[in-house]
């Protein structure tokens, strides 16, 4: 589980604040630099249409290899709009499945909201995980002083237990195959016979829930998810097309479990990328569907434990 700072800097403010963390951490330095590192005529110009044209620029760096697990320090200035040229080239060309990301901007006086905030959408859509977002101000502040800003947040960072993150990709696709069983456990259900009709319908919601998380998925990979396995999920339902009494009960008392389970896992799912409206909108409805659909099965196992068998 390795940590690498990445900066981009051109006074040397970004520099300072970014040897602070590295050697708080014990991490190693990368630098990126682009064409206007050597500041040639004009740059703040062009540099300025770059970011208002939300041009992603071209880089040079020295090797990150960032892969599951590791973490990642980005450390870059905020030049007035919601991308930074290298940075922003540097995080979209990178592949960040399962990385832990930390984004901190550096600005003069004050802003980079936008800048953040379009940074932590593009780490996500690469599949890194944003564990934490700061900006620093450099207005009155030496360079000793941005140096201990740096090392402040490098402890911190220390602190932090190393655990390795899910993507919002692959919390999606888990949700689809979690989905999916969910569905084949009904339709299992359904076909018990004298079972009641609320079961059909319930695996009819699965199918429009499998549709709205599909939707989702398309947005942040733009791919349907095709599960590799063929339907029904295996292991998911018993072998046998038909349900003893005793089998129905217990299917039903199955899916309470997997119903409060997956409204948990929404709710974890809404916290972790609080930062995409899409997905809290998705995770926030699939909790409260969860919660409704948990306690409907449960009144319905009670009431079908209590009534008589019929015999044949
Ligand atoms: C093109 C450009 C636009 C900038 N716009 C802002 C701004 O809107 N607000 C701000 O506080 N600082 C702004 N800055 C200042 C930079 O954020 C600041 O110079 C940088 O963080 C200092 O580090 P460096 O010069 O070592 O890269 C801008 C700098 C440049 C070059």
């Amino acid at each position: 589980m390795a940590t690498t700072v990445v900066f981009y800097s051109i006074a040397g403010q970004e520099r300072a604040f970014a040897e602070g963390v590295a050697d708080a951490v014990g991490a190693p330095l990368a630098e990126l630099t682009d064409s206007f590192s050597s500041r040639p005529a004009g740059w703040k110009r062009r540099a300025r249409r770059a970011v208002r044209q939300r041009v992603p620029g071209v880089c040079t760096m020295q090797d990150v290899v960032a892969g599951r697990g590791d973490v990642l320090i980005l450390v870059f200035p905020y030049w007035g709009g919601s991308i930074h040229p290298a940075m922003t080239g540097f995080v979209r060309a990178t592949t960040l499945s399962g990385v832990s990301v930390h984004l901190v901007v550096v600005r003069r006086r004050g802003g980079g909201d936008e800048l953040l905030e379009q940074m932590e959408d593009d780490v996500i859509r690469q599949g890194g995980v944003v564990e934490g977002v700061g900006a620093v101000r450099t207005w009155l502040r030496s360079t000793q002083q941005l140096r201990a800003l740096g090392s402040r947040l490098g402890e911190a960072v220390r602190q932090i237990p190393r655990r390795v993150g899910m993507s919002l990709q692959e919390w999606l696709r888990q949700a689809i195959n979690d989905e999916r069983s969910v569905r084949a456990r009904y339709e299992h259900l359904a076909a018990f016979p004298g079972s009641r009709t609320v079961l059909r319908t319930l695996a009819t919601a699965e199918t429009k829930h499998l549709q709205l998380l599909q939707e989702v998925h398309h947005t942040y990979t733009g791919t349907v998810y095709e599960p590799k396995h063929g339907e029904p999920p295996a292991g998911v339902v018993p072998e046998s097309p038909s349900l003893s009494r005793e089998e129905y009960l217990q299917g039903l008392k199955d899916v309470v479990e997997l119903e409060t389970k997956g409204a948990v896992t929404y709710a974890e799912f809404a916290l972790s990328f609080a930062t995409q409206q899409d997905v809290v909108r998705l995770a926030e409805r699939m909790t409260a569907v969860k919660q409704r659909q948990a306690r409907l099965v449960r009144r319905l196992h009670r009431s079908e434990s209590r009534s008589v068998p019929h015999s044949d």
